[in-house]
């Protein structure tokens, strides 16, 4: 594994790179493509060599017994995350956002209310919205660089029309890994107000190691008759191209719910989605994943340390993730002006902190999982785009 390889993918359709001129108006030939989660590494061999192994035998049909698929991740779940859990339990969806999706459209009904704590990855608003059912938008509390929830707030918000909250478990934007205390909190919430729980723990894998992630339904068992948890390796081993996530859903009852909904929809992933995550969730994908922990956390150090010193202008201490979340709220400055200088004077695309909800005013997201050189070309950049700043 060399990280600090450069992959050239301008002129493909990866998405990182022709959608940047498309959407963020950055030329592909000078840009610094730091907007969509994924990185610029190659993923693990083992991903590499099974898909291979299916060109190599001419194996492009149906995909049949899940078996093996499904003990790796029950495989993944027990040595990496301590749950154990039962084949039955995973239902395989088309991405994690899917499975997100059909767990707000079999709990709710058009114009209910899903509660989630912004700002926030913004697909799920876009999938709630989608569906009918209102956006119900419960800030976060920014202290001093951490986001932290503020119960009591939420509770008076209430109207007794919200069906099903959405935690993002690693956070994203702002990278939290919340404890098992705040894990707590958020499941009593969801019982005072009768809510379903969907835990997209996407983000699991990318944790650095001062931090410690738990999985909800083992920070809280008792939450296990109304939590989905959905998860996957798109993040995690950077193959998002194959489009398929996993609800994991402990309770018979939730899980049938949530498999009848599904059902009218004939949900089938593919077969890439099914061997690659067989390939990775073994040791040799573990071995790969903690070599990319230590590369990311040096990148994020590096990162963070370059933006704050800008004055006026500080990136989040990330707990996990590999998106810097930068708020620039001390520099004074417009969303448009910001957004402008990093575009087009700096040259980088990178994600508007306004369309990830409340609270995202004056940020903006940088996805630094890609080569040193290029993080270290990126905040030389952004430092000579503020250098006005005093
Ligand atoms: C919290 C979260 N959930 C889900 C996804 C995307 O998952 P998928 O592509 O499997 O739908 C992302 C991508 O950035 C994410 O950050």
């Amino acid at each position: 594994m060399n990280f600090d390889e450069i992959l050239d993918l301008r002129g493909t359709q990866a998405s990182r790179w022709s959608l940047m001129e498309k959407v963020h108006h950055v030329p592909q030939a000078t840009g610094i493509p730091m907007g969509i989660a994924d990185m610029d590494f190659r993923p693990p061999e083992c991903a590499t060599r099974a898909v291979q192994g299916m060109i190599d035998r001419g194996d492009f049909g149906y995909y049949g017994d899940d078996t093996a698929y499904q003990e790796a991740i029950q495989w993944w779940m027990a040595t990496r995350h301590g749950w154990a859990i039962e084949r039955d339990w995973i239902l395989t969806n088309h991405g994690v956002v899917n499975g997100v999706a059909i767990g707000v459209n079999a709990f709710s009904a058009v114009g209910d209310g899903v509660i989630l704590f912004t700002p926030v990855y913004d697909s799920f608003a876009a999938a709630i919205s989608g569906a009918g059912r209102v956006v119900v938008e419960c800030p976060l509390v920014n202290n001093a660089g951490r986001y932290e929830f503020d119960f009591a707030a939420y509770d008076a918000m209430m109207t007794g029309r919200e069906r099903v909250v959405v935690l993002c478990s690693p956070h994203n934007p702002g990278g939290r890994v919340w404890t098992q205390q705040e894990l707590r909190d958020v499941a009593a919430f969801c019982q005072r107000h009768d809510l379903i729980l969907i835990s997209d723990e996407i983000h699991q894998d990318l944790v650095y190691p001062d931090a410690q992630h738990t999985v909800m339904a083992k920070a809280v068992p008792e939450i296990q008759d109304r939590l989905i948890v959905v998860n996957g390796t798109s993040k995690t081993f950077n193959v998002a191209a194959i489009r398929t996530g996993n609800a994991i859903i402990p309770d018979p009852v939730i899980r049938a719910r949530f498999a009848a909904s599904r059902a009218g929809m004939y949900i089938q992933p593919n077969a890439f989605g099914k061997t690659i995550p067989t390939a990775v969730y073994t040791p040799e994908g573990a071995a790969w994943l903690d070599a990319l922990i230590v590369y990311l956390d040096a990148n994020r150090r590096l990162f963070d340390t370059a933006i704050n010193t800008i004055p006026g202008v500080s990136s989040m201490t990330l707990d996990g993730t590999y998106l810097a979340w930068v708020n620039f709220g001390g520099s004074g400055m417009a969303q448009e002006e910001l957004v402008r200088r990093v575009k087009d004077v700096a040259h980088i695309a990178a994600n508007s902190g306004t369309n990830y909800g409340k609270g995202g005013e004056s940020f903006m997201r940088f996805n630094f999982a890609t080569p040193r050189a290029r993080v270290i070309e990126a905040v030389a950049r952004l430092q000579a785009a503020f250098s006005d700043l005093q």
